[in-house]
C-alpha cells in the first residue's frame, strides 16, 4: 500500500485554554489535492501553520512520509519538502521574476542568494537552476516580465510567483492558504489552470473560499468546523453530507453563496 505523503494523527491545539483544535487526523496521499474547507474561525490556517512548524501541536502528531515533524522548525520542514507561501511583497518585491525564482532554486540546493554571481560560471548546478527557473516562467506565462521586480506584477501574478517559489524550492507537498482570494471566480478559475502546468506532481492542501472551485479540482474535501473535521472523501460524498451542509448553511446564505451542485 502506498505510504501517505502526509499523516496527522490526532493533532489538536490551544492558543492558551481556547481550544482550535482537535483531534485532527488525516492521510494525504502523493499528488493528492484535497481541499480543505470550513467556515471562517474553523482552524484551517492554524492547522497549516502546525504542518509548516510556526506552531507546534499542543496534542497528537504529524508526520511526513512516515518522519515526525512534531518540534522541527520552519525550516526544517521546509528542507523536508513542505512548501507554502511566502509574502513576496515584504521578502521579495524588490526582487525580479527571474531573481526571486532563482533565489527560491538555489535555496534547494542549498546556497544563500547573495552567493550565485561567483558560483554560476564554475557549477553546473546554475545551469540546472537556469533551466527550472525558465520551466517555471514558462509554465505561468511570465517570461515576457522576467525582469519586473515581483512588487510591480498585478496581483495574480505575485501569487503566481509566490507559488512558483515554492515548487522552485523542492516543495513535493504544498500548502496554499487562499491562493485566490481577492479574485472572482473567472479570475480563481483561470489562474488554478495557470499554476496547474508547475503543481502537476505535486501534493497540494488546498484552503479555498470559492466552494464550486474546490469541489471541481481537488480529489477529496476535508471539512473542518469548531476545530474538528467532520468530513473527509471525495468530493460527491461531502456535497451531500447533511452534517456538512448543516455546517455551512449559517454562512453560506449570509455569503449569498450556494452549495454546489
Ligand atoms: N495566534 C493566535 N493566537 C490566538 N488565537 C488564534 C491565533 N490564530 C488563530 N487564532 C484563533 O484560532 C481560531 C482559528 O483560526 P484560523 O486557524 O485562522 O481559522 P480559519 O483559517 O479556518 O479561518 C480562531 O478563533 C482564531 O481567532
Ligand atoms: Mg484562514
Amino acid at each position: 500500500m502506498t505510504q501517505p505523503l502526509l499523516s496527522l494523527h490526532h493533532v489538536g491545539h490551544q492558543f492558551g485554554a481556547t481550544t482550535v483544535l482537535q483531534d485532527v487526523s488525516l492521510a494525504v496521499m502523493p499528488g493528492e489535492i484535497m481541499g480543505l474547507i470550513g467556515p471562517n474561525g474553523a482552524g484551517k490556517s492554524t492547522l497549516f501553520n502546525l504542518i509548516s512548524g510556526e506552531f507546534k501541536p499542543t496534542h497528537g502528531h504529524i508526520e511526513l512520509r512516515g518522519k515526525r515533524l512534531n518540534g522541527l522548525p520552519p525550516h526544517t520542514i521546509a528542507r523536508l519538502g513542505v512548501g507554502r507561501s511566502f509574502q513576496i511583497s515584504r521578502v521579495f518585491g524588490s526582487l525580479t521574476v527571474a531573481q526571486s525564482l532563482t533565489a527560491a532554486c538555489l535555496w534547494r540546493g542549498g546556497f544563500g542568494y547573495g552567493f550565485w554571481n561567483p558560483i554560476r560560471r564554475r557549477s553546473s548546478l546554475f545551469q540546472a537552476v537556469d533551466a527550472q527557473v525558465e520551466r517555471l516562467m514558462t509554465g505561468l506565462a511570465l517570461t515576457h516580465k522576467r525582469d519586473t521586480p515581483v512588487g510591480e506584477l498585478p496581483y495574480a501574478d505575485q501569487r503566481a510567483v509566490d507559488i512558483a517559489q515554492a515548487v522552485g524550492s523542492g516543495a513535493q507537498l504544498l500548502l496554499l492558504d487562499e491562493p485566490t482570494a481577492g479574485m472572482s471566480q473567472a479570475q480563481t478559475t483561470q489562474f488554478l489552470e495557470r499554476i496547474a502546468d508547475i503543481t502537476h506532481d505535486k501534493t497540494i492542501l488546498l484552503i479555498e473560499h470559492d466552494m464550486g472551485v474546490v469541489f471541481e479540482l481537488a480529489h477529496r474535501v476535508a471539512v473542518l468546523v469548531d476545530g474538528r473535521l467532520v468530513a473527509c472523501d471525495v468530493p460527491e460524498q461531502v456535497r451531500k453530507d447533511p452534517a456538512v451542509q448543516r455546517a455551512y448553511l449559517g454562512e453560506w446564505r449570509e455569503e449569498g453563496e450556494s452549495w454546489p451542485r
